[in-house]
Order: C-alpha cells, then sequence, then structure tokens
C-alpha cells in the first residue's frame, strides 16, 4: 500500500493489482465480474479497518481463562453508492458481518455528468459509527463529494471512502473537498475521457455489474 496523500492509500498488493486487471477486461462476464469486486472490497477492507478499535475481553480456553482482544462495540456502517457501490458492500460484510448498512442513491447525468439524487437511508445514529463509503469508480469525483456531504449533513463523522479505481482529477476533488476522510484506492489510472470515463478503466462499473446496458 503507498501513501499519496497523507488522507489517501493507493494499494499495490499483487492479488488487488492481478484482480483488477481481470476486472478491466471487457471480456470478463457478469457473474466473474461480481466476485471480483467483492474479493476486491474484501481485501481493501482488510488493510482499510486496520485501525478499528479493540477491547480485551475474557475468555477461557480450553487451557485456562485469559483476556484476548475482540472488535470494540458494533458501530460500523458500510453506506454503498447505488448502484455501483452495492458490488462491495458484501465483500465488506464478509468482514463485518455486524455492520449496519445505508444506501445513497445517485447517477451521473449523461451530459453533465454532475451526480444527481434518487435516495438515501442512513443507520442511526450515523455520527456515532465508522462509516465505509463504497463505489467502485472514482471519476470526476461528484458522486463521492457529494454523498459525503450528505453523510454529514446527517452527523456522520469518521468517514472512510474506498474505490477500485480513480482518476487522479476525481481522487484530488475528494481529498480537497473533504479533507478529513480516509481514501482507499485500489488502482489510481490515467485520466478521464471526453464523456468523463476513467481511462484505461474498466467502463460502467453497474452496467457491468448488474448486467445492463
Ligand atoms: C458511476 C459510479 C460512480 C460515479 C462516478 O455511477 O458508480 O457512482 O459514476 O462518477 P463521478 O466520480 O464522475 O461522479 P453511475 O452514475 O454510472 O450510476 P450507476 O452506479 O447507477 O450505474
Ligand atoms: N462511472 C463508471 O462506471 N465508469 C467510469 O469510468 C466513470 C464513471
Amino acid at each position: 500500500m503507498t501513501d499519496f496523500n497523507k488522507n489517501i492509500e493507493i494499494f499495490d498488493h499483487p492479488l488487488i493489482q492481478h484482480k483488477i486487471t481481470r476486472l478491466r477486461d471487457k471480456s470478463t462476464g457478469t457473474a466473474e465480474f461480481r466476485k471480483l469486486i467483492n474479493e476486491i472490497a474484501m481485501l481493501m477492507g482488510y488493510e482499510a479497518l486496520r485501525d478499528l478499535e479493540l477491547e480485551d475481553v475474557e475468555i477461557e480456553t480450553p487451557i485456562e481463562k485469559c483476556l484476548s482482544p475482540m472488535i470494540k462495540g458494533k458501530k460500523q456502517a458500510i453506506v454503498p453508492i447505488l448502484r455501483a457501490g452495492l458490488g462491495m458492500a458484501d465483500g465488506l460484510l464478509n468482514l463485518l458481518p455486524n455492520a449496519k448498512v445505508g444506501h445513497i442513491g445517485l447517477y451521473r447525468d449523461e451530459t453533465t455528468h454532475k451526480p444527481c439524487a434518487y435516495y438515501n437511508k442512513l443507520p442511526s445514529p450515523i455520527g456515532k459509527r465508522i462509516i465505509i463509503v463504497t463505489d467502485p469508480m472514482l471519476a470526476t469525483g461528484g458522486s463521492a463529494i457529494d454523498a459525503i456531504n450528505l453523510i454529514k449533513e446527517h452527523g456522520g463523522k469518521k468517514i472512510k471512502f474506498m474505490c477500485i479505481i480513480a482518476a487522479p482529477v476525481g481522487l484530488k476533488a475528494l481529498s480537497d473537498a473533504h479533507p478529513d476522510i480516509q481514501i482507499y484506492v485500489g488502482h489510481l489510472d490515467r485520466e478521464l475521457n471526453k464523456e468523463a470515463y476513467i481511462c484505461p478503466g474498466l467502463g460502467d462499473a453497474g452496467d457491468r455489474i448488474f448486467g445492463t446496458k
């Protein structure tokens, strides 16, 4: 994992890079694409959740009683940005099965590339939770910025954003707009094209996860 800015972590793990290459390949079908998105989210989550708080609990092994650490409280929320962020939620729920799940519905207008909000439902009390926002693609950054604005308006404070592929312009925009959040990136790509798609990217993540076009 490489530190880019102090709040940005870009992954360089070979397993993640290998799986991202399979994701990018246009011959990868829906079933494998979904599986890969979940696996990458889980691998990234393993590292992104390194700072979860622990507390010692007393247990009894077959040999003796001892104090041993467990995750403190059940105060995590996973918040996928619909639709494509949903693809990453199960991967993180494998790690945090008791996490609550919120949803934020945003789609990018095809002409302006600006996000349009259509739904949100967040678990309460959101202010007390570690919130992991998921979206495989960070392109202009508009969707992630708006989603995190909304979470903050509802009282969210400790926020992590996890994406699989980012464009430099979107990563900078998100980090500038929300310098207080941690950002985890599977791979930093070259640029956006004039339709605001990430190059080389993987195409439309939502369409590839859900088999729509
Ligand atoms: C995609 C993607 C992000 C957004 C990224 O969603 O999943 O949410 O675009 O672009 P941005 O950084 O320029 O805002 P899309 O709007 O295609 O909706 P979908 O997930 O429902 O397909
Ligand atoms: N949304 C996607 O799904 N892919 C991109 O490359 C950009 C935005």
